[in-house]
């Protein structure tokens, strides 16, 4: 029996475009639970990257970096990220940080870097983590874990439409191509590729609006509390 008071480990994970920040943004408000987006944290570490020209996590230099970075994260709402104290949560949604963050965030490092603190973030419950590997890697033993996927064309579509995304090109196609792009790199790389964990629920949200996917969720989650 979960307690109460501690609440639920609650994990999303699934490629870019699936539905899933917007779902995880409401069932952490319905529910007062703390919204990570584990994905502001990669990009984060990326565009940190890219304005310190360590663009290479092979090199010495890079742990350097890494050691004496200064990155911030604020869960009230949204995941704010804030480098040197300097909020970044805009910059972060730009293309090329996208780019950046899909592989930096195949490097070893990179990712026991940001799996620890979410780790450390997460472990007193009553959370919602949402990325690629939060039900496989980083609480395989979360409370419920949901996998939210959808047919390529849709997902292009919404990461087209989405307004949070910047400067994202003006061509549907050439969208789902980087999109199609990052997936492949996501699902392949050798540490917590994109998959579905062990245990999780699939739902795909092709076709479903945001209430028709938060109620299926919703009712997964009150068999649990
Ligand atoms: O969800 P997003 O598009 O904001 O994620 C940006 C990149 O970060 C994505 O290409 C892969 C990486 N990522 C990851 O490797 N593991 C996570 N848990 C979340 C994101």
């Amino acid at each position: 029996m979960v307690d109460m008071k501690k609440g639920l480990i609650i994990t999303i994970d699934g490629p870019s475009g699936a539905g899933k920040s917007t779902v995880a943004k409401i069932l952490a408000v319905r529910l007062g639970y703390r919204y990570i987006d584990t994905g502001a944290m990669y990009r984060g570490v990326a565009y940190a990257a890219m304005r310190y020209k360590m663009l290479m996590p092979e090199e010495p230099d890079f742990d350097v970096f890494l050691k004496n970075l200064r990155i911030d994260f604020d869960f009230k709402d949204k995941t704010k990220v804030f480098l040197d104290g300097e909020d970044i949560s805009e910059e972060i949604r730009m293309p090329e940080v996208s780019m950046i963050a899909s592989r930096l965030s195949q490097n070893k490092k990179v990712r026991d870097f940001l799996t620890r603190k979410q780790r450390e973030i997460g472990k007193e419950g009553r959370v919602i983590l949402e990325g690629r590997d939060t039900g496989s890697v980083v609480f395989p033993h979360a409370d419920i874990k949901f996998y939210l996927d959808a047919k390529n064309h849709e997902r292009a579509k919404r990461r087209f439409l989405d307004p949070s995304e910047k400067g994202i090109p003006s061509d549907i196609d050439k969208v789902r191509e980087e999109m199609e792009i990052r997936d492949r790199e996501d699902s392949k790389r050798d540490i917590a590729p994109l998959t579905i964990p062990q245990g999780a629920i699939y739902i795909d949200t092709t076709g479903l609006d945001i209430d028709g996917v938060v109620e299926k969720i919703m009712g997964y989650i009150r068999q649990k509390i």
